[in-house]
């Protein structure tokens, strides 16, 4: 198959692209080559068109191709209000944009990266008013210590429950709000071309040629470049939030299958938890990575952050029914070896 692969020079693109190509699939990658991502003295791969999807063409890139792996996006969950156009621009206009090209040139199957962050807080169990979408997380609250979301209804405690792709969409950032976006215009653009696509609901991604840190990283990058830094990672809240810890090759590999699976769906748009199905806290996810570098022990800071969500567990049952993919490396593994992973040289 011929692939045409945005976001080829990112974290996770790179990793696609050398599973595709092991595949003997033909991977024509494009990149932004964003001085937020790569710095601003990057030096372009020769082999990866530099191309912006919110201003250049890309429909000579898409003649021959059979389906479109979409990566390109401004990562993070946004600093403040002043990044809400850049996540619109580049994750939303620029993802229109390419589904335009696309119907221009004939090419209906569509894989994109979406996150798990759409759910935000996901779901809970309420003894007294049972399944509840939690309520925002009170400022007084988090104040005294208290980080686990209330009932919306009651205002009493609630317990997480597994995610499920029909889980009502619950943005709570602007990264959050328009990944949901990006999932509508590319349901948008089937309904209007009988296309398909599969969006892929990444978890906690993290591996081998993660970026260092930046104001827009992921807690397994700001710790794994602390370790590099020789200091102990600052955990946040109390610890015990849950997430799920999916290696990149896996994350690639989901990605390979959707490809190559992506035609023999139906029309309309497919979504897939990218999960390895294994619940870790930030506290042991801290002490995980610190214990394999031989470095201090993680510091318990009880900081938290306004945008943060609590908690997120997403079934991975949806994928291995659909894609038949199975997450194969388990995160106690995965984090332990990310202790001496190589960090990306932008
Ligand atoms: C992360 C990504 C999000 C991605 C999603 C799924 C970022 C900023 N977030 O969301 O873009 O779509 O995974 O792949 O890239 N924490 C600490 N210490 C720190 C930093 C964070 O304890 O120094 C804690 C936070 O309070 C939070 C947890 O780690 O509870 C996860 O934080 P983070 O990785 O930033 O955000 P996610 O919501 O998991």
């Amino acid at each position: 198959m011929r692939i045409l692969l945005t976001g080829a020079a990112g974290f996770i693109g790179t990793h696609i692209a050398e599973q595709a190509r092991a595949r003997d699939h033909e991977v024509v990658g494009l990149d932004a080559y964003l001085a937020a991502a790569h710095g601003p003295d990057v030096a372009p791969d020769p082999s990866i068109a530099r191309r912006d999807l919110r201003t250049d063409d890309v429909d000579d890139l898409l003649a021959g191709v059979d389906v479109v792996c979409h990566q390109a996006a401004m990562v993070g969950n946004g600093v403040d209000a002043q990044d809400l156009p850049a996540y619109a621009e580049h994750n939303d206009a620029a993802t229109a944009r390419l589904l335009a090209a696309m119907a221009r040139t004939g090419v209906v199957d569509l894989v994109v990266a979406s996150s798990m962050v759409v759910y935000g807080d996901g779901r809970y169990a309420c003894e007294r008013d049972g399944d509840v979408p939690p309520a925002v997380r009170r400022d007084d609250d988090l104040e005294a210590g208290r980080f686990d979301p209330r009932c919306p209804q009651c205002g009493g405690e609630i317990t997480w429950r597994e995610i499920d792709e029909s889980t009502p969409f619950l943005p709570r950032t602007s990264y959050a709000a328009s990944k949901v976006a990006q999932e509508h215009y590319a349901a948008a653009w089937c309904t209007l071309q009988g296309a398909r696509a599969i969006a892929l609901r990444y978890h906690n991604v993290y591996g081998p040629g993660m970026p260092a840190d930046t104001p827009y990283s992921g807690v397994a990058a700001i710790f794994r470049s602390a370790i590099a830094r020789g200091e102990a990672p600052r955990v946040f809240e109390d610890g015990r939030q849950v997430r799920d810890f999916v290696h990149v090759h896996d994350v690639a590999r989901a990605n390979v299958l959707a490809l190559e699976q992506v035609g023999q769906h139906p029309t309309g748009l497919t979504a897939y938890n990218v999960a390895s199905g294994r619940t870790f806290t930030i506290g042991e996810m801290a002490a995980t990575l610190a214990r394999a570098a031989g470095g201090d022990e993680p510091v318990l800071t009880g900081d938290f952050r306004r945008f943060d969500v609590r908690h997120v567990v997403a079934s991975p049952d949806a994928a291995r029914e659909g894609l038949g993919f199975t997450a194969e490396i388990a995160p106690e593994d995965g984090l332990a070896r990310l202790a001496t992973d190589p960090l990306r040289t932008r």
